[in-house]
């Protein structure tokens, strides 16, 4: 996936004028387009806006989302069919994938700076990653498939493992650690391989599989995205 080129800051988003500019520039987006959303937080009031009027149009990522500011990836899709759970968060692993490598090769050059700055964003997107599977997707599969202490249940584990694995690479970057860095990323991507490929061959196609129709399994990726 391309890095977005343009930058947008937002500003006070509550500024009438403000808001206009912000969603003529969003609106002048051709498919295939990408814009940084910069601002002092996650625009949630106005992602909520694009889900509602052109639903399955964009999609966006969060890089950053914390006291210090927010930026978000927002890209127009290429092509505006219906998706489904398995495609939308596999394409979501494969992104936060291929950043780790950005940071081994940054901490074994000494850019500490720039490997905590791109590992951030890797823990922002892995935070909610991990948070929308646990408050939208596992009690959407579990009410669709009754399997209360199934998949769900190792997933969760799964994902506190996962949790700890990426504190100790923040320690490890916090203490301009190159070795102890490189190891907790490679402590870190083997928890994380094993559950994406669970969650890719298992439980996401078993998803979209009891959710049944292409206009559900749409549905449920709107509500993940809106989370
Ligand atoms: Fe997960
Ligand atoms: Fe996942």
């Amino acid at each position: 996936m391309n890095e977005p080129i343009h930058e947008l800051d937002l500003g006070d988003l509550s500024l009438p004028d403000r808001h206009a500019q912000a969603r003529a520039a969003i609106d002048a987006m051709a498919p295939g387009d990408s814009l940084m959303l910069v601002g002092a937080r996650v625009p949630r009031e106005l992602l909520h806006e694009l889900l509602g009027e052109a639903p399955g149009r964009y999609e966006w990522s969060r890089l950053e989302g914390g006291p210090e500011g927010a930026r978000v990836a927002l890209r127009r899709r290429k092509s505006e069919g219906p998706r489904n759970v398995t495609l939308y968060l596999q394409s979501d692993h494969e992104r936060l994938d291929a950043i780790v490598p950005e940071v081994v090769r940054l901490a074994n050059e000494g850019s500490f700076a720039e490997a905590r700055r791109r590992f951030g964003e890797f823990a922002c997107g892995l935070g909610w990653h991990i948070d929308v599977e646990e408050q939208v997707l596992f009690p959407a599969f579990e009410s669709l498939t009754g399997m209360t202490r199934g998949p769900t249940t190792v997933m969760r584990v799964e994902h506190v493992e996962i949790r700890e694995r990426m504190q100790h690479v923040t320690a490890a970057l916090a203490a301009g650690d190159a070795a102890a860095t490189v190891a907790g990323l490679g402590a870190l991507t083997g928890a994380l391989g094993a559950h994406n490929v669970k969650e890719e061959q298992m439980l996401y196609p078993m998803t979209d599989r009891a959710l049944g129709t292409p206009d559900a399994q749409e549905k449920l990726v709107r509500k993940i995205e809106a989370f």
